[in-house]
């Protein structure tokens, strides 16, 4: 860690201290006292000018009804806002790891970030068949894995993916690509040697990694189980969460039939599986629960035995900023709307200067990898300063959420791209929250800095 960026560090374990001992009511003296720190000390911890050093956290986490990870900031490896990983870095961690004795896919990693969730992966086939049958027994098989996958394809990979009983093999070409839900088991194999079969195979966690997994690892089993909901088409997805706002809220059939003045056999049939509502009896159902209505309406997903698959063949592609001498052509790759907050894009760069209409800006963290032969110049804007870099075919850069950025040709070859955005924790729940805090909340939510109260009084 550069000495900037433990400074950093060191700053926000200091304002996330001082925002638990608020949380906690725990003016300095009692926090001191409770920490077993000198009389005087503990504004120092929380101003940074001392450190929060492994024993105040294992201390804190004993006395107080936290997790040291509570008190744990995340390490910022992207100061620029844009971190790039080269290709021969890249093929410097290459490692092959065999199935049943022998080697199947060669691991290369490619850009990541401790700010985002992605594990992404360049990834090449080793394992050639002669067939595109799912039950070819020189296929092997992974057992699924928790990320959620979007996946690549360049050159003549065959993709294998297995959903309950039944195996899948769905033969595959550049520019295909597929978007996959954690633990279903899949595979890739070449159909020849001889030209390059390999994929880009982007795994993220979305919401599933960090608090809620540690969360419901503690609960258990069977509460994981009851609190799975079914996506939308299910017969029990309207009611499943009518149902769970009720218990919540205590309130019984006859008390929302009165709230709402529909009829009490109506309500029955809501919470029964195979209810639908009308746009009405929702907007009656939220005003007596007191939720919005979209907290009663269940995410779709167009995936179809685990996967949603995208053949280039077929994608739609379209000019960015317009059709008159656009900066790029994108092509829609695989998503899914479980995941509204994941675009994937193939980027056709097309100019080799970029206007400010071809600016980029998303509130996604965005994966970036430089497919073809060309190399592309990336401009970027960060704490006011315009920066500039060429990434060559196979870099790849990881680029943070609300970071302008603009590609362009560094000469008569046209760039392509890869880039998958992600959401991360700043769900829109986050986002609606810091959206409504009072005056002066949002500062001192990223970095509190002082006592909920003030000693001297107003
Ligand atoms: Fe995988």
């Amino acid at each position: 860690m550069s000495a900037t960026a433990a400074e950093g560090f060191g700053r926000r374990a200091a304002a996330l201290l001082r925002s638990a001992a608020n949380d906690l009511k725990r003016d300095d003296e009692n926090a001191e006292r409770d920490l077993g720190l000198e009389p005087g000390t503990f504004a120092d911890h929380t101003s940074g000018k001392r450190p929060v050093d492994w024993a105040l956290l294992r201390r804190a986490a004993e006395v107080w009804p936290l997790n040291e990870r509570d008190l744990l900031p995340v390490h910022d490896d992207c100061p620029a806002g844009l971190s790039v990983l080269r290709a021969a870095e890249s093929l410097a961690g290459s490692r092959v790891l065999a199935r049943g004795g022998e080697g199947y896919y060669e691991y290369r990693d490619t850009a990541m970030s401790r700010i985002a969730s992605y594990r992404p992966e360049w990834i090449r086939m080793l394992r050639v068949v002669e067939d595109n049958s799912a039950d070819n027994p020189r296929v092997q098989w992974n057992r699924g894995h928790l990320l959620y996958q979007f996946t690549y394809f360049v050159g003549p990979v065959n993709y294998y993916y297995r959903w309950g009983d039944t195996s899948y093999c769905v033969p595959m070409e550049t520019g295909d690509s597929v978007w996959g839900l954690p633990f279903a088991p899949h595979s890739f194999t070449a159909r020849t040697d001889s030209e390059p079969a390999y994929i880009l195979a982007l795994t993220y966690g979305g919401g599933l990694v960090g608090d809620a997994q540690r969360e419901l690892a503690v609960l258990g089993r069977r509460p994981a189980h009851d609190l799975a909901l079914p996506v939308a088409g299910s017969p029990s997805s309207l009611p499943g969460l009518i149902r769970s706002f009720m218990a919540a809220r205590c309130v019984t059939p006859a008390e929302i039939a009165d709230r709402t003045g529909l009829a009490a056999d109506r309500l029955t049939e809501l919470c029964s599986p195979g209810a639908t509502a009308t746009e009405t009896e929702l907007a009656l159902l939220a005003e007596a629960l007191g939720v919005s209505v979209r907290d009663l309406l269940a995410p779709r997903s167009t995936s179809h035995h685990g996967v949603s698959i995208q053949h280039g063949r077929d994608a739609r592609s379209w000019d960015y900023p317009g059709k008159d001498d656009p900066a790029y052509r994108f092509t829609q790759l695989a998503g899914d709307p479980l995941h509204p907050h994941t675009t994937a894009l193939q980027v056709d760069v097309r100019a080799t200067t970029a206007s400010d209409d071809a600016r980029l800006v998303t509130h996604q963290h965005q994966y970036l990898y430089v497919l073809g032969d060309a190399p592309v110049e990336v401009a970027w804007e960060h704490d006011g300063q315009r920066r500039t870099d060429v990434l060559e075919p196979g870099d790849s850069a990881y680029i943070e959420p609300l970071v302008p950025v603009t590609f362009s040709a560094t000469g008569d070859a046209l760039p392509r791209l890869l880039l998958l955005r992600i959401a991360g924790a700043v769900t829109p729940e986050v986002r609606h929250a810091l959206g409504s805090m009072a005056q002066g909340g949002i500062d001192r939510y990223i970095a509190e800095d002082r006592l909920w109260y003030s000693k001297e009084g107003n």
